[in-house]
């Protein structure tokens, strides 16, 4: 795993497009999941803006949703695919027929799980999987307590996670209690894992997922297992252990 601190979020996203351009260089079909929430958005703004500048190309990007909540349509306001297309899909002129969603809509939720997962598999895998890291060491929703192997499913939410997505939608009467979640045995066995976390408020779960054991109960910590990890985190979100700083550039 390499941990790579930033200075602050600017550079931290700067950082993060550099990974995404390079795999585009070399794999302009790649195969991504891409996360929503607030940390990965400086990233999009600035494969956006290289998007305008024509430096990248993405009308071969397969990309695949990473979480839904349960029961939204997609134009729901609070639909993470609807995030997803404002920040991520439109900007980088990527079309519908490019993305593999999770529908949180579907008639059978489990049996959609169950597509996806077929879908992901016929894709032959993710070749980069952008993260961002949850209050309790959530990745996608893989809630507390996730294996390393678990399909694509639906999950409840915890508390702690209905309390941290309220910031996004005004209040916690406003967040769904369940979602779907791409699975942690795909996600882990990603080529590549780009995990971005920026701000005080994550430096003790970082810590915890860099270096505390690995368990079930902080389903990030498993990444310390995973084949290929880049962490990139500011300034702020940087364990003070020497293990860790390390990695420091
Ligand atoms: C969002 C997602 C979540 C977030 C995580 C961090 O699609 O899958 O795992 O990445 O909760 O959210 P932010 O970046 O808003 O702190």
């Amino acid at each position: 795993m390499d941990l790579v601190v930033e200075r602050d979020y600017p550079t931290l996203s700067r950082a993060a497009a550099d990974v995404v351009t390079d795999l585009l260089t070399v794999k302009p079909d790649a195969r991504l999941v891409v996360a929503t929430g607030e940390t990965p958005l400086g990233l999009y703004r600035n494969l956006a803006d290289r998007k305008t500048r024509g430096e990248i190309d993405t009308s071969r990007l397969r990309i695949f949703q990473l979480d839904e909540y349960l029961g939204l349509t997609s134009d729901d306001s609070r639909s993470l695919y609807r995030w997803m297309r404002e920040v991520f899909l439109e900007p980088l002129a990527i079309g519908d027929h490019q993305v593999t969603r999770l529908p949180g809509d579907a008639a059978n939720p489990s049996e959609a799980c169950r597509a996806y997962d077929r879908a992901v598999e016929q894709a032959g895998g993710y070749d980069l999987a952008i993260l961002g890291l949850g209050p309790n060491g959530h990745l996608g929703f893989n809630e507390p307590p996730s294996d390393a192997d678990t399909p694509t499913r639906v999950i409840t939410l915890t508390p702690e996670t209905v309390h941290s997505n309220a910031r996004y939608w005004g209040g916690e009467d406003r967040v769904p209690r369940q979602a779907l979640t791409a699975g942690m045995k795909h996600l882990l066995a990603a080529r590549h894992i780009l995990l971005l976390v920026s701000g005080q408020g994550k430096k003790e779960i970082l810590a915890r997922t860099l270096e505390g054991p690995v368990t079930r109960e902080l389903p990030a910590s498993f990444l310390q297992r995973a084949q290929r990890v880049t962490v990139i985190s500011d300034r702020d979100a940087m364990p003070t252990s020497p293990a860790s700083l390390a990695g420091e550039v």
